[in-house]
């Protein structure tokens, strides 16, 4: 039996919790991001955060895209699945040391440098390697992305990039070190963007400064424009594939790039999350005087998404044909956040059905933790089914 995209019998059979991912509905995924960004000349490096699972990134590595890697670990795991490191950026306002000299080893695209004194160590330890590491400035345009807060990066007030007035000194100062070649700007507003006008304010702050570097005779190779795109979750089944086009072209129609500049972008979410989806068991359905609980096996340890951001996951139930009731789906863990979703209607639910909560695929198995001494989830391919 199979129920909508899922092969009941074989999930059956899998200890619960763990994330199933449809390697068909993600490839077509990449394959269809790859289309629109061959047409409109964007150069996409899949943001690794969203989802580092080893399979899920080979298979994404496999159609030739680039990565965006947030720490050493990130670059790391990137250049094992096969991601071409000519083809990596390194962002993060934080890195240490050896993430550093480790993204230098694998001789990666290009680092996303945050502040001066980041600037200076990533000099001195390309220097100590006698390396010439590539700059792209993360810059804050300051333009609200109208996300969460929690997943907005780009005004004033957030700890991320160098504020628009300290620009063209700090572009100065890359230029000024011996072992650090400034290659271009970077930024990214937020995250989980539903709305394609919420770029165009974006495109418009890069076009000001790029007059304004222009006009002072700066010379910028690369623009990434980061990631953001977001995702339907309340209909994973009706969108399954995010509007890449819509998003390309609406860059590409406000964004004046000049002559011989590429265009890059960091999409995360929106290649990985619909192909996700955490399987759970029901535990027991627990009656209250004015709710009914299903209680089940995963927890906020193996998705915080609802916990954390208050997201909304679609959760069915995909063994049962019984009429619809409502029910509150919580999980295991002490903690009262531990809710995926409340009065959520679903076919009438017992103990030992499984559950699928959808859209699971970026941030999902990749934020799980083991508070409260539980076993991270386990994680599996269709094609391994
Ligand atoms: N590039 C940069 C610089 C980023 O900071 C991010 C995400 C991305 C690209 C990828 O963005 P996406 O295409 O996935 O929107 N854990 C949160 C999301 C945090 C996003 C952090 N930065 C969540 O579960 O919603």
């Amino acid at each position: 039996m199979t129920k909508g995209n899922f092969p009941i019998e074989k999930l059956k059979g899998q200890q619960t919790p763990f994330y199933y991912y449809d390697a068909a509905l993600l490839s077509k995924t990449v394959e269809t991001l790859k289309a629109s960004a061959d047409k409109y000349g964007f150069l996409p490096h899949y943001a690794v955060k969203a989802n580092a699972n080893e399979k899920v990134l080979k298979l994404i590595a496999s159609y030739g895209i680039g990565a965006d890697c947030v720490s050493g670990g990130e670059v790391l795991a990137a250049v094992k699945a096969g991601f071409a490191p000519e083809k990596i950026v390194f962002a993060g306002v934080g890195k240490t040391d050896w993430e550093i000299e480790a993204a230098l080893d694998s001789n990666i695209f290009c680092f996303n440098a945050e502040s001066l004194p980041e600037l200076d160590v990533i000099n001195e330890l390309a220097g100590k390697k006698g390396k010439i590491a590539n700059i792209e400035l993360r810059v804050n345009p300051n333009v609200d992305a109208h996300t969460h807060a929690k997943i907005t990066t780009g005004l004033n007030e957030n700890k991320f990039g160098i504020n628009l007035e300290n620009l063209p000194a700090t572009i100065k100062y890359v230029e000024g070190l011996k072992n650090l070649k400034f290659i271009g700007l970077h930024f990214h507003i937020g995250s989980q963007i539903t709305d394609n006008n919420t770029f165009i304010p974006l495109c418009e702050a890069i076009n000001k400064l790029q007059g304004e570097l222009q006009a002072a005779g700066v010379k910028v190779e690369n623009i990434n424009v980061g990631g953001g795109l977001g995702i339907s979750y309340e209909d994973p089944d009706g969108n399954p594939i995010p509007d890449f086009e819509g998003y390309m072209s609406t860059i590409s129609k406000h964004l004046q790039l000049l002559p011989g500049q590429k265009l890059h972008c960091e999409p995360g979410r929106s290649v990985v999350a619909q192909c996700g989806t955490l399987i759970t068991k029901v535990t027991y359905v627990k009656k209250g005087t004015v709710k009914q609980f299903a209680i089940v096996d995963a927890g906020m340890t193996d998705l915080i998404r609802p916990a954390l951001y208050d997201a909304y996951h679609k959760i069915e139930n995909i063994t049962s044909n019984a009429p619809a009731e409502k029910y509150d789906v919580v999980g295991p863990i002490c903690e009262s956040s531990d809710v995926f979703l409340k009065d959520n209607e679903m076919n009438g639910t017992q103990r030992g059905d499984l559950l699928a909560i959808r859209s699971a695929g970026a941030y999902g198995e990749i934020m799980a933790s083991r508070y409260n001494l539980r076993q991270l989830p386990g994680a599996f391919l269709s094609t391994e089914l």
